[in-house]
């Protein structure tokens, strides 16, 4: 029996098209504040050119605005597409849309004017943290009440590393962003001292954990079994990695607070937690890769599903890190120094911006109703992308390594071995390295742009049937 019913593709396209256009913008920020830690001239004395203000902005642009907008985009696309229905409300999906541009253009606006509350990934003023709120309950009522209306019996595991993602950043956000307004730009925070530490990096770490990993976990329980055209390695499995990894990433944060004044059976606590995390999160990993158990040909022939496969390997790479990072000794070497920038990087550059790219490669040109203008140039793209990662962290390992190391050598009369300057200078190098890799990964991104331009120029926009229900 056929039906009239359709999906709604439209607000997936707003959103896709915007990952590319964020990604594009958020990462010529990136590239411009390396290239001011190469070249400090480049902050030419103007206040909102500064480092301080554009690397916020570089931040909030390629996490929410470019990651955000490849999270809405799958999340709205994949919801529909496994529970075989239209989304709970096309008129809330619109607005979750034009609301989300407009927090990206008030961040973009504030933050260069220097007005922020000061708190890491956290710092847009408390009118916008209201609107950000307003949407994401939009969002959730978007992506819940669509999952309710389902008509399939199960709900798939990709919906469920969705749902975590929405629940967890709702909570997160409104608990940190409490804040007490003292004008109409500016707060002061709800807590006061190390609790206010406390509360901010439970925040930051599970931005991590929920908005980078999560969500993104979702990307690949959807589209590395869809262009690999297999099913998930073992479906159990991922239902173990959901749980455990949503149990297990809550407690983690204090290991962004060693050595300071919070209690140190908690710094202990968030280390531990850190630890037993290397597990799900590897489970994930194996999981994604396995996937492709019986067809790794498909790697050599695919350059999206290369973009998606490498993306998890990555995936696998910054999460064995990062719990060796937050064994309290390594920690005392790598806190403060590039090697937590390379750290950031493998993860957001190979794992986060890496699957996005990959799914919005299997997604535009079926919301277009196209093929892809070129695989060669996708091929392109991931090579000049790869290589700028590995220039990327390869960099920042060197610098950060070096920096802790010259910071902690000291003299046979305890005196410091190398002043503060010293340090500086070497690290100038790595950062013209640091530098050239994210240009190179801008390049494939301005490539992406390109090619799918080329792809949807005079497209008419895809209006897909929901299939009827099996009897
Ligand atoms: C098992 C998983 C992970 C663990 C245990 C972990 C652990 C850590 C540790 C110990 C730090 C350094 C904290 C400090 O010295 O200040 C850190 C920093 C960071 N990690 Fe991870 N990491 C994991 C995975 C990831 C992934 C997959 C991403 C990105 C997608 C990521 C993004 C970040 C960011 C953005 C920071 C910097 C926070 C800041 O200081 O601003 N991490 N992580
Ligand atoms: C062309 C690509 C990129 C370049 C050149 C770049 C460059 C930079 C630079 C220079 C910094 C400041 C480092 C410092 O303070 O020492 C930074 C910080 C950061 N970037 Fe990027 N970035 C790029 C892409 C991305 C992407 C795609 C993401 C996330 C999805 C991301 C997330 C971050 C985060 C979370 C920080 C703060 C790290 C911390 O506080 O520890 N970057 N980036």
């Amino acid at each position: 029996m056929a039906t009239s019913e359709t999906y709604n593709y439209k607000v997936v396209r707003q959103f896709a098209i915007m990952t590319i256009v964020w990604g594009i913008v958020g990462m010529a920020v990136g590239v411009f504040i390396a290239a001011q830690m190469a070249w400090p001239v480049l902050n030419f004395d103007v206040p909102w050119l500064t480092f301080s203000r554009l690397r916020p902005l570089h931040t909030n642009a390629v996490i929410f605005a470019f990651g955000g907008s490849a999270l809405f985009a799958t999340s709205y696309y994949v919801v529909q597409r496994t529970c075989h229905v239209r989304l709970f409300s096309d008129g809330l999906a619109a607005f979750t849309f034009w609301g989300w541009q407009l927090v990206i253009l008030s961040a973009a606006i504030t933050l260069p004017l220097g007005i922020t509350s000061a708190k890491e990934y956290a710092e847009l003023e408390w009118p916008i943290d209201v609107l950000i709120a307003v949407v994401w309950v939009a969002y959730a009522i978007v992506f819940f009440g669509t999952i309710i209306k389902r008509k399939t019996p199960h709900i798939y595991v990709a919906n469920w590393f969705y749902g975590g993602f929405i629940v967890t950043v709702a909570v997160l956000h409104i608990v940190n962003s409490a804040a007490l307004p003292v004008s109409f730009l500016k707060s002061y925070s709800a807590y006061a001292g190390v609790q206010d530490a406390m509360v901010q990096w439970w925040y930051g770490h599970n931005a991590v954990g929920f908005f980078l990993t999560a969500g993104f976990l979702g990307i690949m329980y959807y589209f590395v079994p869809k262009q690999a055209n297999r099913p998930v390695y073992s479906y159990r499995l991922s239902v173990v990695h959901f749980w455990a990894l949503v149990f297990t990433y809550i407690w983690a944060g204090p290991h962004h607070l060693h050595y300071t004044a919070l209690p140190d059976w908690t710094q202990s606590l968030g280390m531990v937690f850190s630890l037993i995390l290397l597990a799900p999160s590897w489970g994930g990993m194996i999981n994604g890769i396995m996937t492709l158990s019986g067809a790794w040909e498909k790697l050599r022939t695919d350059p999206v599903l290369r973009f998606l496969i490498v993306s998890v390997s990555f995936y696998g790479m910054s999460t064995f890190e990062g719990p060796m990072m937050a064994i309290k000794t390594v920690n005392a070497l790598s806190h403060y120094t590039d090697w937590t920038i390379g750290h950031v990087h493998s993860g957001a550059l190979g794992w986060v911006a890496m699957i996005s790219i990959g799914a919005m490669y299997y997604l535009l040109p079926r919301l277009f109703g196209r093929e892809l203008y070129s695989l060669k140039l996708v091929e392109v793209h991931f090579w000049v992308s790869t290589i700028g990662i590995a220039l990327y962290i390869v960099a920042m390992w060197v610098s950060g390594i070096m920096q802790g190391l010259m910071w902690r050598a000291v003299n046979a009369d305890g005196t410091l071995t190398y002043s503060f300057v010293e340090s500086v200078q070497a690290m100038h190098p790595f950062y013209i390295i640091r530098f050239s890799g994210g240009a190179l990964f801008l390049i494939g991104m301005l490539v992406m742009a390109y090619n799918i331009w080329r792809t949807i120029d005079g497209a008419k926009p895809v209006t897909a049937a929901i299939p009827a229900p099996a009897h």
